[in-house]
């Protein structure tokens, strides 16, 4: 896939009830994200269907993040990804205009390694969903290949895309 295909599939939502019914869409809501841009950056979060838990809970007294995913993109090809028990960071190096190289390391503080199974859990997780993803883009960028399509018009939820796109087009 090109390294673009690889980045634009976590500045959206509305893939996760189709392409990742047996992963993702178990723990997150579908299409519910909130967005945020920093320059050509940007942060998306998807919230945990067990953020639900917290109502009525003093807020001042929990941390969110067990209950949220955060989705940094790091201009151009990175994207950090912070999971309730691990962060994992990729990056996507451009080989040619259809093939990517992707780097992914995860990472865990000390005291998340006495509880693997909550670490394997939150890796294995990501990772199932991230072959899911591969399997769409490939099939996304084979369909590019056919050169049907002059230009794609991004949706309404695709405004991290627009964003993206924009930023790209401004630096080069
Ligand atoms: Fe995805």
């Amino acid at each position: 896939m090109n390294w673009k295909l690889f980045i634009e599939g976590f500045l959206e939502a509305y893939h996760l009830r189709v392409t990742h019914r047996k992963t993702f869409a178990r723990v997150v809501f579908d299409n519910l994200a909130l967005h945020d841009a920093y320059g050509p950056h940007s942060r998306t979060i998807y919230p945990l269907r067990k953020v639900e838990q917290l109502a009525g809970t003093d807020l001042t007294e929990c941390t969110a993040r067990p209950s949220l995913s955060f989705i940094y993109h790091v201009f151009p090809n990175s994207i950090l990804a912070v999971e309730p028990h691990h962060v994992a960071m990729l990056t996507a190096v451009p080989l040619d205009v259809a093939t990517t190289r992707i780097r992914h390391v995860a990472l865990a503080t000390p005291e998340k390694l006495h509880r693997p199974d909550l670490l394997d859990q939150d890796v294995a997780l990501l990772k199932a969903g991230l072959l899911e993803d591969y399997a769409i883009a490939e099939s996304i960028q084979a369909g590019l290949a056919s050169d049907a399509n002059q230009h794609f018009t991004f949706g309404l939820f695709e405004g991290m895309l627009t964003h993206f796109h924009r930023a790209l087009a401004d630096t080069l």
